[in-house]
C-alpha cells in the first residue's frame, strides 16, 4: 500500500493530492493513508501536508524501493519483479528459499541491509544499512551447468560498466568476478545454482556493491583491501540509479549470451577491464597453490596461467583465490 501511495504522490509531480482522493482511489481509510504517509516520511520521503489541500511529495530519499528503481529500468524481464526488503539475513539465502516454490525468471531480491551477507569461500560480506546495493538476480537459464561460470563473467562486466556510467569511476575486474578500484575491492559477486541431471533448476547471481560506505563502515582488518565508490570518488552516488543500470546492462549481456550460446561478444570487453591480464599472480585453493603469469582469459571463462616452465594451466573459477604477488591486487 505504501508503494501505491507513493506512486500517486509521484504522479502529481510535486502538486498536492487530497487524502480523500488517495483513500477513494486505493480503497483504504483516510487514517490508513495518514499512517502510510508517516511511514514514508520515516523512510526519508519529504512530504508536505496541508489542511484542505492534502499531501505533496517534495523529495525522495535514495531508497531501493521498486518504484524508485523502476524509474530508470528499461528491461523486459530482469527486475520486472522486485522483492524489496528493509532487512534480510542474505539476499542469496532469501532467493534460495523463494526458489524452493516458484519464481518468475529475472526476479530480483534487493535489501537495504543484510545481517548475514555471504561472500565467496564461506566468508562474510559486510552489508550496512542504506550504504550499498545488496541484491540477487534469480534466473532460469536453459544452459549446461558447465557454462554457468560465463554468467558470472557477464555479471562482472555489466556491473563494471554500470559503475562507469553512473559512478564516473573506472574500476577493473579481478578474475573471476571481483570489481576493484585503485587496487581495492568494491564489489563481489556470488553465483550459486541448483542442478539436477545436468540441467539448471535455477541460478542466482548475488551482487554486493559498496556504494556509499565510509571507512568506518568497513571492519579495520579489511580496510587495506576493501573500499567503496564513495571512498574512492570522494562523493556519494545515487544507489537506485546504479541498481537500475546493473539490471539494464545485465539483461542486455545475458540475453545475447543465451541467444548466441557464447560470450564471444563480451570477452574482449572483459579482458580490457581485467586487472590481472599479463600480471604475475598466485592462485590458491584448498587443493592447489600455483604461481604464474596470466596469459589470457578464455571464452569458456577460464583463467589461462603461464607457469614458470612455459606450460599453460587452465583454471576454472570456483573456490580459488587469485592474489598479486605484492598483496590483494595492484
Ligand atoms: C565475494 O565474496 O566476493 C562475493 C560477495 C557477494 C555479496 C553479495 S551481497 C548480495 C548477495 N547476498 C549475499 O549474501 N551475498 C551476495
Amino acid at each position: 500500500m505504501k508503494e501505491k501511495i507513493l506512486k500517486e504522490l509521484k504522479s502529481r509531480a510535486g502538486q498536492y493530492i487530497s487524502g480523500e482522493e488517495i483513500s477513494n482511489g486505493l480503497k483504504v481509510s483516510r487514517t490508513a493513508v495518514w499512517k502510510y504517509i508517516n511511514q514514508l516520511k520515516n523512510m526519508g520521503y519529504v512530504i508536505e501536508s496541508q489542511t484542505n489541500k492534502g499531501y505533496r511529495l517534495v523529495t525522495s530519499p535514495d531508497s531501493l524501493m521498486p518504484q524508485e528503481i523502476k524509474e530508470n529500468l528499461h528491461t523486459n524481464f530482469i527486475g520486472q519483479h522486485i522483492q524489496f526488503l528493509e532487512e534480510v539475513d542474505s539476499t542469496n539465502l532469501y532467493a534460495k528459499r523463494l526458489a524452493e516454490n516458484s519464481f518468475e525468471d529475472g526476479t530480483v531480491i534487493i535489501a537495504e541491509e543484510q545481517l548475514k551477507g555471504k561472500g565467496r569461500m564461506g566468508r562474510d560480506w559486510v552489508s550496512p544499512k542504506g550504504k550499498g546495493i545488496w541484491m540477487t538476480l534469480m534466473l532460469k537459464p536453459k544452459i549446461s551447468p558447465a557454462d554457468a561460470a560465463k554468467i558470472t563473467l557477464l555479471a562482472a562486466c555489466a556491473v563494471c560498466r554500470s559503475i562507469e556510467e553512473i559512478g564516473g569511476v573506472y574500476p577493473k575486474i579481478k578474475w573471476p568476478n571481483d570489481i576493484v578500484l585503485n587496487g581495492k575491492k568494491l564489489c563481489g559477486i556470488l553465483t550459486e545454482m541448483s542442478v539436477e541431471l545436468d540441467e539448471i533448476n535455477y541460478l542466482i547471481v548475488g551482487i554486493g556493491v559498496n556504494v556509499n560506505l565510509e571507512p568506518e563502515d568497513l571492519p579495520k582488518q579489511i580496510l587495506d583491501i576493501a573500499t567503496s565508490i564513495q571512498i574512492e570518488k570522494g562523493s556519494s552516488i545515487i544507489r537506485k540509479e546504479l541498481a537500475a543500470a546493473i539490471m539494464n546492462n545485465f539483461e542486455s549481456y545475458y540475453s545475447t549470451f543465451i541467444s548466441k550460446g557464447s560470450i564471444k561478444d563480451y570477452i574482449n570487453e572483459y579482458k580490457e577491464k581485467s586487472a590481472i591480464l599479463g600480471k604475475e599472480v598466485r592462485v590458491t585453493s584448498s587443493s592447489l597453490e600455483l604461481q604464474g603469469t596470466v596469459a589470457d582469459i578464455s571464452e569458456e571463462g577460464q583463467l589461462l596461467l603461464r607457469l614458470e616452465d612455459g606450460s599453460i594451466r587452465e583454471i576454472i573459477s570456483g573456490e580459488v583465490s587469485v592474489r598479486s604477488l605484492k598483496g590483494y591486487i595492484s
